[in-house]
């Protein structure tokens, strides 16, 4: 007989439904699990939330985020709303008992992300931010290869992560105001730079340059309102253990839709991935015959990969939503083991970290150190 473990999830959006979406599935397919989650509150505002209750079968619905912290049948709490709401719901979830899922970018600024991290420490709940292209079977290939020692040195690391929806004359919304969702590169920026992290270890320094390429939007009122984060933001790196990285994420690129891409060059290797095509690693190995070496296109869905032999027959291929569903499944498992998720909330921190320090960068037109950046 399977363990149950209570849910409730504030925000029944976009991310909402792929939360709703992962905790209907996670136990159909990862059948390893001893454990089930039970969907019993979504919390939100505004139209669809009645909707998205009925539709991914949730017990009840609420609109006040107070009463799904301090509800004593919840186990469990689900962020996927704005930014400017994670730490308060986070600490307040925290003080209350309450083990934590919540989505990226932890917080506006690396002092918010830090009193999340405190809070759930000392209150000593699991927690985990949702990083979740960490669990594309394909970047775990990835990692495998690098932990391998299959590239040798590493001589460079490249990571963008380019949208254009904030071309179409989209009207204000909290995701262009710095107040509701932090200054520079955060929303797109901290994946890459998680990633980033994740796969090379972790950055030194940074210089940066932030771009706001449409400054004003329209408001409810008709009238127009300034922009005050940016859409597109380039930096350089120094990692600690000395090669260079060149990072860009831009919400104002036209035709880049989900673009996300990293290329990691060593002394004996590189390798390749793009999120749009996201069951696929492109890989090079210098130790490759010499008459046939160049970039092999692996698909990785094979039974042997991460995850895969949940899933379907090889090429049966993956889309994004299975990230999510992936993330549940490790949040799933860390809790039947009692130990803690990963990526935890010290991960979240620390990408903020790096991101704060791009600001500062921008900002004072000068490399920055990560370490200048608070405790
Ligand atoms: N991991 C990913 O791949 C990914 C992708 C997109 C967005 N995100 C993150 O997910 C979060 C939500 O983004 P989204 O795109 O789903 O936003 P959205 O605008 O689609 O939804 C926002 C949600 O917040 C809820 N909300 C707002 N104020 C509230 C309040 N006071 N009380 C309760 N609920 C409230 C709304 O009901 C809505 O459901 C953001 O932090 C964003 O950065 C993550």
């Amino acid at each position: 007989m399977q363990k149950s473990i209570n849910f409730a999830l504030v925000g029944h959006m976009f991310m909402g439904r792929a939360h709703s979406h992962a905790l209907n599935d996670v136990t159909m397919f990862m059948k390893d699990l001893g454990i089930r989650p039970v969907l019993k509150t979504i919390c939100g505002v505004g139209a669809g939330l009645e909707d998205t209750r009925e539709r991914f079968h949730w017990e009840k619905s609420e609109t006040d985020w107070h009463k799904v912290v301090t509800d004593p049948e919840i186990d469990v709490v689900s962020i996927a709303v704005p930014g400017f709401l994670h730490k308060e719901i986070a600490v307040e979830a925290a003080r209350n008992g309450k083990h934590i899922l919540s989505e990226k970018p932890l917080a506006r600024n690396y002092e918010e992300a830090y009193e999340m991290y405190e809070a759930a420490r000392d209150n000593h709940v699991l927690n985990m931010v949702n990083f979740n292209y960490r669990r594309i079977p394909a970047v775990a290939l990835a990692k495998q290869l690098i932990e391998e020692g299959q590239l040798g040195q590493i001589v460079s690391y490249k990571g963008f992560y380019q949208q254009d929806w904030a071309l179409f004359g989209a009207p204000m919304s909290w995701r262009y105001k710095s107040e509701m969702v932090g200054k520079g590169p955060l929303e797109m920026g901290i994946h890459i730079t998680d990633m980033a992290r994740w796969l090379v270890g972790e950055i030194d320094e940074v210089v940066s340059v932030m771009k706001t390429v449409v400054k004003e939007r329209q408001t409810a009122d008709g009238s127009k309102e300034a922009v005050t984060n940016d859409d597109n933001t380039v930096w350089l790196a120094r990692f600690k253990d000395g090669f260079m990285g060149m990072f860009e994420a831009s919400r104002a690129h036209m035709g880049r839709k989900n673009f996300q891409w990293f290329e990691i060059n060593g002394t004996k290797g590189s390798l390749r991935f793009e999120l749009e095509r996201m069951n696929e690693l492109n890989v090079y190995l210098s130790n490759d015959c010499e008459d046939r070496r160049g970039f092999r296109n692996i698909i990785v869905t094979e039974e042997m990969h991460q995850y895969m032999k949940n899933w379907w027959p090889a090429g049966h291929m993956l889309g994004w939503e299975h990230t999510v569903l992936h993330q549940y499944y490790e949040f799933l498992k860390a809790f039947e083991e009692g130990s803690m998720p990963s990526p935890s909330f010290e991960d979240g921190m620390k990408a903020q970290k790096v991101l704060d320090a791009v600001v500062k960068s921008a900002e004072e037109n000068r490399w920055v150190s990560v370490d200048e950046i608070g405790r």
